[in-house]
Order: structure tokens, then C-alpha cells, then sequence
């Protein structure tokens, strides 16, 4: 699959162009025919793209694969493209698990988010071990990664549309006393080792390696999510600092975690402005919403209430996205809630997906198809 760029049109071309496409309808539509209401062809009509990750990563399961076809225009894998899974042995890489997901996103006109470059977990183990005993000092880490890096981008070359290039580097308010977390997490293993130089470094070699992908920056809590927005504060100065460095950086990618216990966060929608306005793409990368649940088998909310306040919350951060032009991609971090991260993470939570354990929609679902049905009538349309 090759990523076409937008081509350099006149605007009375432009305009009979978008005309056409609207008239024809399902501009995106796979290559079984996703249904007209599916969020897919409904996004595709102001040039969203509605995207899941791919968890689990069961493509051969019939229910599962046609949902994810039928539904999403973009797939992110949620492991197969780390370091962990890619070089589990020294100078072994395997790239087989995102190679089946590029042909799967072939098969369905899909685009992919590649997920992720570089980041302190899902590490290899002969990596960290090595840094830790001394065998890998840090020339050979930055060296290591370097080629890292070029070997995965330039093995996916043409085919992401979308790389996490750098993720999770900044602190958070829940992991530091006062005075609020203002910039890049010193402890993380990355700096630590190679100072925070490196973050800048790893878009380089990107950029270098595909040219043509869109770089992003992604991170949780960066659009108002801790309550403070100062996570937000922090990301916002520093990527600006990046891009008059020159650092190619495209997007920011706020992965949208929510929990209905803090409520939705209002600042969201000038968080993601904000970043636009720096001449930068953004994006929900991971979006999902948490609650209290009886059992982890049924995910069945603690509170009815509850039931409300999810599919609120991801009415309120679509639209969130829906309002900034240049919010290119909206997607969920998994679809299923038998398969969900949460349970596993947030003693006592769950709930956080749009279909429920047995793979049926829930009220989430039906609020971001009637979101996008009425985004047809005035969102701004976006390109790319
Ligand atoms: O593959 C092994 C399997 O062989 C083994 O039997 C099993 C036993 O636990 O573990 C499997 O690996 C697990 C892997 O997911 C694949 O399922 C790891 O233990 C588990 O830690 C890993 O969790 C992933 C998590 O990142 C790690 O932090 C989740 O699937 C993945 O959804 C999650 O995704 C992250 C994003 O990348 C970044 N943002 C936050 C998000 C949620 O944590």
C-alpha cells in the first residue's frame, strides 16, 4: 500500500472535485463494501479517518475482522511494531506481525498508524539488560537505536501514514509532589541515557528513513485530561521550541484515556487547537473511556449512570476532534471490551470500549455514529 499525497489543485477544481466525491458517497469504502452508516464511510464524508488498534491481534477471526474492516479507515497495531516484538533477539528482526496488519489495511483501503518508535516500555530484554549491566554503554544505545529505527521505518516505507515516532515522555501530575510537572520526565530511560536531545534525534532518523510519513509526537493527558493542563502546557512550549529548531515533527496525538470519575475535560478542543495552530496535525490516537464495573466478565457498569456517562464522553472527544480541522484521525484503543487494557490495568474498571464483551455495540457506539452523521452537515472538512 503506497500513501498518496494530496495533489496541488486549483480551487474551482478543487471545488468540483469535492462535489463529485460527495455525490458519489462512500469514498472509503473497502473492499467488501463497509455500510453507508458504518463510522468509516460516515467520517469519510469531511475527510476523518475512524481508526481502532488492533487489539487482539485476531485477524483471523471472522466477527472481529469484519467489524474492523467494516468500521475503521485507519489500524494501529497495539504491539506488534514495538521494539519488544520487532528484535526480541539481538539482530533478529521480525517484522511478520506488521507486515500482516499493512496487508490486512491493503485489502480494506485502510491507512496504518505505526505504533511506536521509541518509547521507555516494551523494550527487548537484552536491551535493558544490557544498559543495566554495563555491557551496552551509552554510545552503543544511541548507536543501536539509531539503527533501530531506520531499519523499522525504512521497512514500513510507504506504508504508514501515521508514526508514533516518540511516546509518553513528559511527567504527569499523579507521578511528582507540587510544584506541577512542567516538561520531559528526567527519569525516563531514554534521557536518562542519552538526554533529551534524543527525542529530537528519533524524528530525524524517521524523517530520514520515509520522508513521507507523518511524524507524531503522542502522549496521554495532553489535552486538559489531568486537570490542571499542565502536561499540555508543557508539550505545547516544547513542540513549538522543536519546530523552530527545525525538528520534523507533523502532529501531536493526544491518546484520550478517559475515566468517567473526573468527568470530560473541557479543555480539550482549544488543546488540540492550540497545537494546530502551530502548523502541526493532531489526532486521537488511543481513545477509550473508563468506568467501575461489577465483574470483569460482563464489564457491567457499577453505576447505570454510568452507561451515560461513557458514550457522553466519547461523544464530547469526537467532537472534540470534529471541531479542529486539522484533527485528521479519530481512534480507538481496541473496540472490544473482552479485550480491553483496562481491566488488567485499573483495578475495578472497565467498560472503556464502544462494543461490549460479546462484540455487540454499545450506546458509545451509536453516539459517534449519530456525532459523525451530523458532522456531514458542518464539521470543516480536513484533508490527508
Ligand atoms: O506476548 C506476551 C505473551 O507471550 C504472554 O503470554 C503474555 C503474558 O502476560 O504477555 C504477552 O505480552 C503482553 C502484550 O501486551 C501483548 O498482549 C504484555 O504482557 C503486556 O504488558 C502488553 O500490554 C500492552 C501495553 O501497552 C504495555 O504497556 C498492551 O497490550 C497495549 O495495549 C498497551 O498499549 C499502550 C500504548 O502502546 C501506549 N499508550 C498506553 C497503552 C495502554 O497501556
Amino acid at each position: 500500500m503506497r500513501i498518496r499525497h494530496p495533489l496541488t489543485i486549483g480551487a474551482g477544481v478543487a471545488a468540483v472535485l469535492a462535489l463529485t466525491t460527495a455525490a458519489l458517497a462512500e469514498p472509503d469504502s473497502g473492499s467488501g463494501h463497509p455500510p453507508r452508516d458504518s463510522l468509516r464511510a460516515l467520517a469519510a464524508k469531511i475527510g476523518l479517518r475512524v481508526g481502532t488498534a488492533v487489539i487482539p491481534f485476531d485477524l483471523n477471526n471472522a466477527n472481529y475482522a469484519q467489524i474492523l474492516g467494516d468500521q475503521f479507515s485507519t489500524v494501529t497495531p497495539g504491539n506488534e511494531m514495538k521494539w519488544q516484538v520487532v528484535e526480541p533477539t539481538q539482530g533478529v528482526l521480525d517484522f511478520s506481525g506488521g507486515d500482516r496488519l499493512v496487508a490486512f489495511a491493503e485489502a480494506h483501503r485502510q491507512r496504518v498508524r505505526g505504533h511506536t518508535v521509541l518509547w521507555h516500555n516494551q523494550l527487548p530484554t537484552w536491551l535493558t539488560s544490557g544498559v543495566a549491566n554495563g555491557t551496552i554503554s551509552n554510545d552503543q544505545l544511541r548507536d543501536l537505536v539509531h539503527q533501530y529505527i531506520t531499519d523499522e521505518v525504512t521497512h514500513f516505507k510507504g506504508e504508514i501514514w501515521q508514526w508514533d515516532v516518540a511516546n509518553e515522555f513528559f511527567a504527569n501530575s499523579f507521578d511528582s509532589a507540587p510544584p506541577l510537572p512542567d516538561g520531559i520526565s528526567s527519569g525516563d530511560f531514554w534521557v536518562s541515557h542519552l538526554g533529551e536531545g534524543i527525542i529530537a534525534d528519533a524524528f530525524r532518523w524517521a524523517h530520514a528513513a520515509d520522508p513521507r510519513a507523518l511524524l507524531f509526537y503522542n502522549d496521554f493527558n495532553i489535552a486538559g485530561e489531568d486537570g490542571t493542563n499542565a502536561k499540555s502546557d508543557a508539550v505545547y512550549a516544547w513542540v513549538k521550541q522543536q519546530l523552530a529548531d527545525g525538528v520534523p515533527i507533523d502532529g501531536i496525538g493526544d491518546e484520550g484515556h478517559l475515566d468517567t470519575q473526573f468527568g470530560f475535560p473541557t479543555q480539550m478542543t482549544q488543546d488540540l487547537q492550540r497545537y494546530a495552530s502551530l502548523g502541526l496535525k493532531v489526532a486521537i490516537t488511543e481513545a477509550d473511556v473508563r468506568t467501575f464495573v461489577r465483574d470483569t466478565a460482563t464489564q457491567a457498569p457499577t453505576n447505570p449512570l454510568a452507561a451515560y456517562a461513557q458514550a457522553y464522553e466519547y461523544s464530547q472527544m469526537l467532537k472534540a476532534c470534529l471541531a479542529v480541522r486539522q484533527c485528521i484521525s479519530f481512534t480507538v484503543w481496541g473496540f472490544g471490551d473482552a479485550d480491553s487494557w483496562i481491566p488488567g490495568t485499573f483495578k475495578g474498571e472497565g467498560y472503556a470500549d464502544i462494543y461490549d464483551v460479546n462484540l455487540n455495540p454499545k450506546p458509545a457506539y451509536f453516539n459517534l455514529q449519530q456525532d459523525l452523521t451530523l458532522a456531514a452537515f458542518g464539521a470543516p472538512n480536513r484533508t490527508r
